[in-house]
């Protein structure tokens, strides 16, 4: 028996669904516990997949996978993956609980980022933070609700809320052109087309709802190995990162316990590109806007599995990997992407950070906030790179010295160990290091 959590830890994007994929070989169960449809977790396998709310799991036949209370649901991108998961034949339970993602909340996100102008988040338009703020509001429609078309109704009449949403979103100047660029397929503002458009997934998703609490238990006590798939990056969690450019849920582990009420874990694993990237605004101390992150952005494919937007691109970040593997209760390191270096003499990684004069800032210890962020001055060090490709490599010792020196440099810059090293998109393309 074991439980297994996979994290991101940077800013989303870090290969997570590949490193899901790998693990899910020894899993009974994977979950997810957080975030919506705006992740975006790509798999290799004998297809590629782009699964956005779904765990990786599905595409396994026989896998149980499950998507727990913490996660908001949108049912348009939810039923797509679970014709998928029943093409592979895999087995998917949906928490009663789990808040709705409704067309309404898109449009809000949409017409928040609009208004903001030069403030936007550079949210993933999604209605991620909108569906939040109704979960801890305590009001909106689940998935339970989908029993009937009554209780739909009445979650989105009960004291106005429907009503509310589409006075802010009007408020906001959300326009039908908004609504085509969202690719929405109804009128988000109509409460007529809302109620029918939730009940048209009803018989997809009905038959799928389960307690899940109960369900990752009693797998836990019976000894199945239970794997959980984090969505998004520590550096964007809601309590951890830096506000306001994160997004709107928990991407740690207090997110598994929060909302599954699990606190023993055997493995922890934090994933994290061999460089960095980013989405959407916000400070990013190791940001390459020169010749060599575009190098990055196109060797590396780093446009947005969800939105298409290209990734900011930079040096690997040890101060930042370090704060995010503190707050996020990781034990050991899968590094991604490590076949995107190659060919680069002299690799820049930033070892630490200078603060208004205090040279070494721990991040270790300190807090990490969006304006500690903008001030913060990257102290590089150069690391020799190699020049031969990695995908074919199969074992650790295989890989070019100055490749494994540049494994070493990030576990003595973190402090934690790093147990797999990702070559390429490909299933197989993983190793494992003692
Ligand atoms: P939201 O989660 O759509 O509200 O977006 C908030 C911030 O998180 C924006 O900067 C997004 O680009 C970023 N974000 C959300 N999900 C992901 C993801 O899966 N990968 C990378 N960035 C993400």
């Amino acid at each position: 028996m074991s439980t297994t959590v996979v994290l991101g830890t940077q800013w989303g994007d870090e290969g997570k669904g590949k490193v899901v994929d790998f693990l899910a070989e020894h899993a009974d169960v994977v979950v997810r516990f957080n975030g919506g449809a705006n992740a975006g977790h790509r798999v290799v396998a004998e297809e590629s997949y782009a699964l956005h709310l779904l765990p990786c799991g599905i595409i396994r036949s026989g896998m149980v996978n499950i998507v727990g209370p913490g996660v908001v649901f949108d049912p348009s991108v939810g039923a797509h993956e679970l014709d998928l998961a029943q093409q592979c034949g895999s087995l998917v339970f949906l928490d009663h609980s789990t808040p709705i993602v409704l067309p309404v909340h898109r449009a809000l996100d949409a017409a928040r980022e609009a208004a903001a102008g030069e403030g936007a988040i550079g949210t993933t338009q999604r209605g991620i933070a909108p569906a939040y703020s109704d979960f801890w509001l305590r009001r909106g429609a689940k998935l339970g609700d989908l029993c009937s078309p009554k209780a739909v109704r009445q979650a989105l009449e009960e004291n106005g809320y429907f009503d509310e949403l589409v006075a802010v979103t009007r408020h906001l100047g959300f326009t039908p052109q908004m609504a085509v660029a969202l690719g929405l397929s109804i009128d988000p503002l109509s409460l007529e087309e809302t109620v029918a458009w939730c009940v048209q997934f009803a018989s997809k998703i009905v038959p799928c709802l389960a307690d899940t609490r109960s369900l990752v238990r009693r797998a836990i006590s019976t000894g199945k190995n239970v794997l959980f798939e984090g969505a998004q990056g520590i550096l964007l969690d809601a309590f951890h990162g830096f506000r306001p450019y994160v997004t709107s849920s928990s991407c740690t582990l207090a997110s598994v316990s929060q909302t599954f009420g699990v606190y023993q874990f055997d493995h922890v694993v934090g994933v994290a590109k061999a460089y960095s990237t980013r989405v959407g605004a916000g400070p990013f101390p190791t940001e390459r806007s020169d010749s060599f992150g575009q190098f990055l952005r196109e060797r590396g494919n780093e446009f947005g599995t969800t939105t298409g937007r290209p990734r900011r691109c930079g040096d690997l970040d040890l101060p930042a990997l370090k704060y995010a593997c503190r707050v996020g209760g990781i034990t050991k390191l899968a590094i991604t992407k490590l076949d995107v270096l190659t060919g680069i003499d002299d690799l820049t990684v930033c070892k630490a950070y200078e603060v208004h004069g205090e040279s070494d800032f721990d991040s270790g210890s300190r807090t990490l906030t969006e304006t500690v962020l903008r001030q913060v001055r990257p102290r590089p060090m150069t690391c020799p790179g190699w020049t031969q490709e990695l995908g074919g490599l199969r074992t650790y010792a295989e890989l070019p010295l100055t490749a494994r020196r540049y494994i070493s440099q990030i576990e003595s810059g973190v402090g934690i160990p790093v147990r797999f090293v990702s070559v390429g998109p490909e299933r197989e393309q993983i190793i494992w290091k003692d």
